[in-house]
């Protein structure tokens, strides 16, 4: 089996590591593509070495532009090489720009795509991620999914149950994986140094030593819609301002370094003395970093899911989250860019040990860190069983109809659709009750639940 592989930024890079390590480890034939869409060595080259992966075979080279351009360029990178190099599957992870060229560009080939972090939705269309799921999880023929709440996303969508796979998701096997790596170096006695930057300059100025610093707050920021708005960075930076008593560390997106110069927001914040703006880091620093955190202040998806993994509590600087799992554990406070929530929930953190604790001790909602395993062992036994072709479906529109069931049998989804030759989409359950929605997994009991069911006429 040959499987390519595209990424293009650095949490693509991070969260496929455990997939492209799983594939080397079972002695497939990997394509690596790089989009080139992060090119700065401390957003892509970094990432590669600190993880240990191969180098790409391709780098299309796109660099920064506007979306249509910049997806254009890959879109006619990535066919190029797939015309080439014939292989079976491709596989995308998230949401950037890269997944919807990948998954476009594959999708019009015939060549499948199982999308990695499928079936995420933050329901808000203006966000360029949230366009550039739903197309990948149309184009795509195998997904990857992290919890069962993506899963009904994907249900409600009308994708087959057949084709979701709850994986977990592959931050976790990151995190675990590279968190032994960054203990055993601390117990080591090295202690990490950052250099601080100043504006138009990321020479070092003053070394920041971590091992000398108490409450420490880490902060990241880049989602377009804080950075690219004038008074949303404005307001969180007067938060910031205010929270004296903690040691905010900013490794800086260069998307969010430009803009606050632009916007002549640098310096003001650059000004404060508890805030410490530095480069953006490799994963070990930016995992010790982390471990050394009582809080994380941050926009970032993969972030909202590594401080939940490793029970640091975060507020997420975003009006919603296509992560929500996260705030129903109760270890993530949506605070958007408003000050006064900002600086309210910061303060309980630091002071209040009962909030302290709520928002540590919760439940990992995305798995044990053997995602990669479970995603690569999926894809070899669908290729042994010859499921990775995309074939013309023949006479589609007959051959089925949809209806809603009430089951009062002991029976499973999987015993069910045999009986009854049709696939279950979604489950209701407790109609009396308090209904709810669950994801039709094949040994589900539908006694006294609600189906809805393909029925296959023949
Ligand atoms: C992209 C993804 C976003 C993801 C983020 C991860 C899209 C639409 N956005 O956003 O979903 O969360 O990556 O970090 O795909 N720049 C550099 N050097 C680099 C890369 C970028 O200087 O190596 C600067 C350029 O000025 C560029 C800007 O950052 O215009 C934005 O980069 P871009 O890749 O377009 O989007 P991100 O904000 O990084
Ligand atoms: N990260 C890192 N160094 C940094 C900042 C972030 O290694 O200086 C990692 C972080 O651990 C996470 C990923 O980058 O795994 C998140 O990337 P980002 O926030 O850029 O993108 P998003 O997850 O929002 O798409």
């Amino acid at each position: 089996m040959k499987i390519a592989i595209v990424l293009g930024t650095r949490p693509e890079i991070i969260k496929m590591a455990s997939v492209i390590d799983e594939i080397k480890l079972k002695g497939l034939n990997l394509v690596l593509i790089h989009t080139g869409q992060h090119y700065d060595h401390e957003m892509s080259d970094q990432f590669f070495s600190d993880l240990e992966l191969p180098a790409p075979d391709y780098n299309i080279g796109v660099g920064s532009g506007i979306h249509g351009e910049q997806t254009a360029l890959m879109l006619e990178g990535i066919e190029r090489v797939l015309i080439n190099e014939k292989v079976d599957i491709l596989l995308v992870q998230g949401d950037t720009n890269a997944v919807l060229a990948g998954a476009l560009a594959a999708s019009k080939l015939h060549i499948p795509v199982g999308h990695v972090e499928a079936g995420l939705r933050s329901f808000d269309d203006t966000m360029p991620e949230e366009i550039n799921r739903k197309v990948a999880d149309v184009c795509s023929r195998f997904y990857f999914v992290p919890t069962e709440q993506s899963a009904i996303n994907l249900s409600l969508e009308g994708i087959n149950r057949n084709k979701i796979f709850i994986t977990g998701n592959t931050i976790v096997d990151a995190c675990f994986r590279n968190l032994k790596i960054v203990k055993k170096k601390s117990n080591n006695g090295s202690s990490i140094e950052f250099a601080k930057i100043n504006e138009n300059d990321y020479n070092k100025d003053s070394l920041l030593k971590l091992n000398e610093l108490d409450n420490i707050l880490t902060l990241t920021l880049h989602r377009a819609e804080n950075v690219d708005n004038f008074d949303r960075l404005n307001n969180i930076i007067d938060a910031l301002a205010e929270l004296v008593d903690m040691n905010i560390i900013f490794p800086i997106h260069p998307r969010t370094k430009k803009t606050l110069e632009n916007f002549g927001l640098f310096s003001k914040l650059a000004n404060l003395k508890h805030v410490h703006i530095i480069k953006p880091v490799g994963y070990l620093d930016f995992l010790s970093l982390l471990s050394k955190s009582f809080m994380v202040l941050t926009d970032s998806g993969g972030i909202q899911e590594e401080a939940i993994t490793l029970n640091i509590p975060v507020l997420t600087l975003r009006y919603n989250t296509e992560r929500p799992e996260t705030i129903v554990a109760g270890g993530n406070i949506l605070v958007g860019s408003n000050k006064e929530k900002i600086l309210e929930k910061a303060k309980s953190i630091l002071y209040d040990e009962k909030f302290l604790n709520k928002m540590k001790n919760t439940v990992n909602p995305y798995g044990n860190g053997d995602s990669g395993k479970k995603i690569v062992d999926i894809l070899i036994n669908s290729y042994k069983n010859n499921e990775l072709k995309i074939e013309t479906p023949e006479d589609i529109m007959n051959s089925f109809s949809t209806e809603i069931i009430a089951i009062d049998e002991d029976t499973t989804v999987l015993n069910f659709e045999k009986k009854n030759n049709g696939n279950v989409k979604v489950v209701y359950t407790n109609f009396n009750d308090t209904p709810s929605i669950k994801f039709p997994l094949g040994d589900l009991n539908l006694k006294n639940k609600f189906i809805i069911f393909d029925r296959y006429k023949n």
